[in-house]
């Protein structure tokens, strides 16, 4: 069976300023990297001086929807500064998108903080949200004449959980009561940001489209063996990371579509207080070269979950990292059936963005996350399009797939 794709469907891949730009040394990511001894981003891809190029790669790849974000320590490199021509430099990338044919998607935050914000306590300090919304408004001012499609947050889960629970990501923190702190703080900000925008956009004729980024797993217990805690702890897990905020946000009416990032299924064990993810056992699942296991049939069941918020559903995110080449295509393969399969089966998925257009920096991996369509040699930033990107961008130009 052929399963058509709308004609304005999003065919996309997302990216994320710190992973690719390099040079933001006013984040408080890089403070983190140097305190923690980890691989530094510095250049990273350099993709802030070869954007023109990395988008033209796009285009012949067939894209037609880009998914950016802003790094608000490069704008804000000091509380009191804005630096104008850093504004500029991202209407030259919003101008560079649209010259490629690709519609841009913007996201406002993607885990990383100027250093100045985190140094005055982050986001678990409620006095901070104003900042976090001048920059907003800041920035769609700037862009609302060539931007529509919004993400104020990408994953706030994965940031609270990594940065205030695990401990390992900035802040670095591991206390529960800060988390709560943060996430409350986060989602006001989200909130109060969703009213900004729409306000910002009430001069113009278009509607702006506003949601988050919200990555979604499935979860299982990893074993049987200890009186189904491990389920135990999958269940409770499922209920603290996957839905649960969509739901809220989607009550209070601020919530203009669905944007998942999806890549694997996690098994569980049980571990006070949230359970923990375990990697090192054998399960019917592929792992792929970051050990994470691969299920094109949780992200069909995540897509049917999705139907009852009816709301479209954007796919922000979905890749993988492999050793061996020809993964890839299996993996986008598969997904993209799932997907296909999950719209006849009535789910209104309405794009679809590979994470990532470049092999980029993935945070406390390094660069040993390879997810890019298209391969960056690190030593002299060279660019080499993946196999597999060309059997996406076939899929993106025929704007069909066959499920069986
Ligand atoms: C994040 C990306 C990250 C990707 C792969 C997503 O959760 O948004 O920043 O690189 O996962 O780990």
């Amino acid at each position: 069976m052929d399963i058509k794709f709308t004609d304005s469907f999003l065919w996309g891949a997302a990216i994320s300023s710190y992973q690719c730009e390099g040079g933001n040394f006013n984040a408080d990511w890089c403070t983190w990297e140097k305190k923690e001894g980890l691989e530094e981003a510095l250049l990273a891809c350099d993709h802030y001086n070869l954007f023109n190029n990395d988008f033209e790669l796009a285009k012949k790849i067939n894209l037609n929807s880009l998914r950016i974000s802003i790094e608000w320590s490069r704008i804000c490199p000091d509380q009191y500064t804005f630096l104008e021509e850093e504004i500029d430099h991202y209407l030259r990338v919003i101008d560079s998108l649209i010259k490629n044919n690709l519609k841009p998607v913007v996201t406002l935050h993607h885990f990383t903080n100027p250093i100045w914000f985190a140094d005055k306590g982050g986001w678990s300090d409620h006095k901070n949200i104003d900042y976090f919304i001048i920059y907003l408004r800041k920035i769609t001012e700037a862009l609302k004449d060539k931007v529509d499609t919004w993400l104020i947050f990408n994953e706030p889960l994965v940031y609270i959980y990594n940065g205030y629970i695990h401990g390992i990501w900035p802040p670095g923190e591991k206390s529960i009561k800060l988390a709560v702190k943060a996430l409350n703080n986060i989602i006001k900000a989200y909130m109060i940001g969703y009213k900004e925008i729409k306000t910002i956009y009430k001069d113009t004729f278009v509607i702006p489209k506003i949601s988050l980024t919200k990555n979604i797993r499935v979860f299982s217990g990893c074993d049987k063996g200890n009186f189904g805690l491990n389920s135990f702890a999958a269940f409770i897990r499922s209920n603290c990371f996957n839905f649960w905020l969509f739901n809220y946000l989607n009550k209070k009416k601020c919530l203009d579509f669905i944007g998942l990032n999806f890549y694997c299924k996690e098994y569980t064990k049980f571990k006070f207080p949230l359970g923990s993810e375990c990697k090192n056992q054998h399960h019917k699942e592929r792992q792929n070269g970051l050990d994470w296991f691969i299920s094109p049939q949780g992200f069909y069941d995540v897509l049917i979950k999705l139907k009852k918020y009816k709301l479209p559903v954007i796919v922000m995110e979905n890749g993988t990292s492999e050793s061996d080449e020809s993964y890839y295509e299996e993996y986008l393969i598969k997904h993209l059936k799932s997907l296909a399969q999950a719209i006849n089966d009535g789910v209104d998925v309405v794009g679809y963005f590979w994470w990532s257009l470049l092999d980029n920096f993935e945070w406390d991996q390094g660069r040993k996350g390879r997810f890019g369509l298209i391969e960056v040699d690190y030593n002299t930033m060279k660019r080499k399009i993946r196999p597999f990107a060309n059997t996406y961008g076939k899929i993106c130009i025929q704007n069909r797939l066959s499920v069986k």
